[in-house]
């Protein structure tokens, strides 16, 4: 089984990028850790990360055929991108939707998500161990289905 782990626009940046709210670790550090735990689990990642949204569509649709699930931390195009969503909506594997920040507890506009609705589901707030939450959550379910 492969899991597709997307990151959308300046989380390439994480480490640097307001570290008060993001944390310290890089997004290197986070595919390290994620592949890690995918070799332990005996599965493949894909890990892509891009400040373009056309890009993260062309890779939902170019994986589409391949993957077991999606876990995607789509940045800000999280409130406004009905482009991604579409793409995702499309997919019928797992989504996971992930926030290393608590968007609830921020400003107005980052308490809406337009992915949330067709999300399998969301993880918000666990910082970047939120996205091996994810992992583990998606090779579980599919183990137990
Ligand atoms: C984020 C939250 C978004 O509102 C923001 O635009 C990001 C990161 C998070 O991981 O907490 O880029 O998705």
């Amino acid at each position: 089984m492969r899991i597709l782990v997307l990151n959308g626009p300046n989380l390439n940046m994480l480490g640097t990028r307001e570290p008060h709210i993001y944390g310290a670790t890089t997004l290197a550090d986070i595919e390290r850790a994620m592949r890690d735990r995918a070799a332990a689990r005996g599965v493949d990642i894909d890990f892509v990360q891009s400040n373009h949204e056309g890009v993260i569509i062309d890779t939902i649709q170019q994986h589409q055929q391949t993957i077991g699930g999606i876990i995607i931390n789509p940045g800000a195009f999280t409130h406004y991108s009905y482009a991604i969503r579409d793409a995702l909506s499309a997919v019928s594997v797992p989504i996971i939707e992930v926030h290393i920040s608590n968007v609830y507890k921020r400003e107005p506009f980052r308490h809406h998500s337009v992915i949330a609705p067709i999300a399998t589901g969301q993880i918000a707030g666990l910082g970047w161990r939120g996205y091996l939450h994810a992992l583990d959550w998606v090779l579980d379910s599919t183990a137990n289905t």
